[in-house]
C-alpha cells in the first residue's frame, strides 16, 4: 500500500499564522504539524510516501523529511500548484500510485490511536468516521438501516454527527474516478464526490472511531491550540510520544534501535529527543 500526505492548500483559515508558512509546518506543541499524519502512515505500516505541496514549500517539506530514510521510509515529493480540492490527489500521484491500493491523509488531521491493519483492506474504499459536534464544517454521512446512505460534504442540514475524517484508503480505481469528477461549486475536486462514487457500487466501507481513539482537525486557531494542549497532556500523563516518526518507526521495525540510539546522539539534547531516548 502506497501513502499519500496533501499538505497543499493557503489556510486561509488560520490567517495571518500561514501567511508565510505552510500551514502543515506550524508547530503542534513538541512538533510540525506534518509528523503526526506522517507517524500515522507509518503506524499504518506504510512506507511509500508521496508529500503533495505548493511548489514554494517544497524545499522546506524537504528539508524537513529529507528522503524519510532515516526512518526507514521512501518519501517523494509533488507539487499542487493550485489549491484544486482533495480528490485531485490521485491524479497528481498517478505515476506513484501504480497499480497498488493507497491511504490517503490530510496534512492536517491528527489522529490518536487508530488500530486498522491494511492487511485486511483488499478492494473497494475505507473511510473513517467520527462523531462530532459541529458536523457542518465537514463531510457528513447519512446512515440508513446501519448503512452509508450518501455523503454530503459541509451540509447546512446534516443528517447525523457523524463526520468524515481526513484519513482514506482505496484501491487503485479511485485514480480512474478522480478523473471523471468535476469541479464542485467551491471549484474543488471533492474528496465527497469520490467516497460517494465507490458508496453508489457498494464498495464504500465506514470505519467508525472506537471511544479511546481521537481525531483532531487543527484548521483552526482553536483546534490548533486544543491539539496541542491534548499532545501534550497525553504525552506527560501518559510517558508515550503522539506523531514522532521516530517512535512509530521503531514500534513498526522501520528502524532499529542501535538507528534510533544514532539519531538521538547526532540530534540537540532538548526534551524530545530526551522523551525518545526513554524508548531505548
Ligand atoms: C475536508 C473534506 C471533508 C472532511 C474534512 C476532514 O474538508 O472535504 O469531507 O470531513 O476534510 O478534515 P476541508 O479541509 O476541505 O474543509
Amino acid at each position: 500500500m502506497k501513502g499519500i500526505i496533501l499538505a497543499g492548500g493557503l489556510g486561509t483559515r488560520l490567517h495571518p499564522l500561514t501567511k508565510s508558512v505552510s500551514k502543515q509546518l506550524l508547530p503542534l506543541f513538541d512538533k510540525p504539524m506534518i509528523y503526526y499524519p506522517l507517524s500515522t502512515l507509518i503506524e499504518l505500516g506504510i512506507r511509500d510516501i508521496l508529500l503533495i505541496c505548493k511548489r514554494n514549500d517544497k524545499n522546506l517539506f524537504q528539508n524537513l523529511l529529507k528522503d524519510g530514510s532515516q526512518w526507514g521510509l521512501r518519501i517523494e515529493y509533488a507539487i499542487q500548484d493550485k489549491p484544486s480540492g482533495i480528490a485531485e490527489s490521485f491524479i497528481i500521484g498517478e505515476k506513484f500510485i501504480k497499480d497498488d491500493n493507497v491511504a490517503l491523509i490530510l496534512g492536517d488531521n491528527i489522529f490518536y490511536g487508530v488500530k486498522y491493519n491494511i492487511k485486511n483492506f483488499k478492494n473497494g474504499a475505507l473511510i473513517f468516521s467520527y462523531q462530532v459536534q459541529d458536523p457542518k464544517r465537514y463531510g457528513v454521512i447519512e446512515i440508513k438501516n446501519n448503512l452509508p446512505k450518501k455523503i454530503t460534504e459541509k451540509p447546512k442540514n446534516p443528517k447525523s454527527n457523524l463526520a468524515v475524517t481526513g484519513l482514506y484508503i482505496y484501491d487503485k480505481e479511485v485514480v480512474k474516478i478522480a478523473k471523471t469528477i468535476k469541479p464542485s461549486k467551491r471549484g474543488e475536486l471533492e474528496i465527497t464526490d469520490i467516497n460517494n462514487n465507490y458508496l453508489k457500487r457498494k464498495k464504500l466501507k465506514v470505519c467508525n472511531l472506537e471511544q479511546g481513539s481521537m481525531w483532531l482537525d487543527a484548521g483552526t486557531f482553536t483546534t490548533l491550540l486544543q491539539a496541542a494542549h491534548f499532545i501534550q497532556t497525553l504525552q506527560e500523563r501518559q510517558n508515550i510520544q503522539i506523531g514522532s516518526p521516530e517512535s512509530s518507526a521503531l514500534y513498526q521495525k522501520f528502524i532499529s534501535r542501535s538507528q534510533l540510539k544514532k539519531i538521538i546522539k547526532n540530534s540537540p539534547k532538548n526534551e524530545y529527543f530526551k522523551n525518545l531516548n526513554s524508548l531505548i
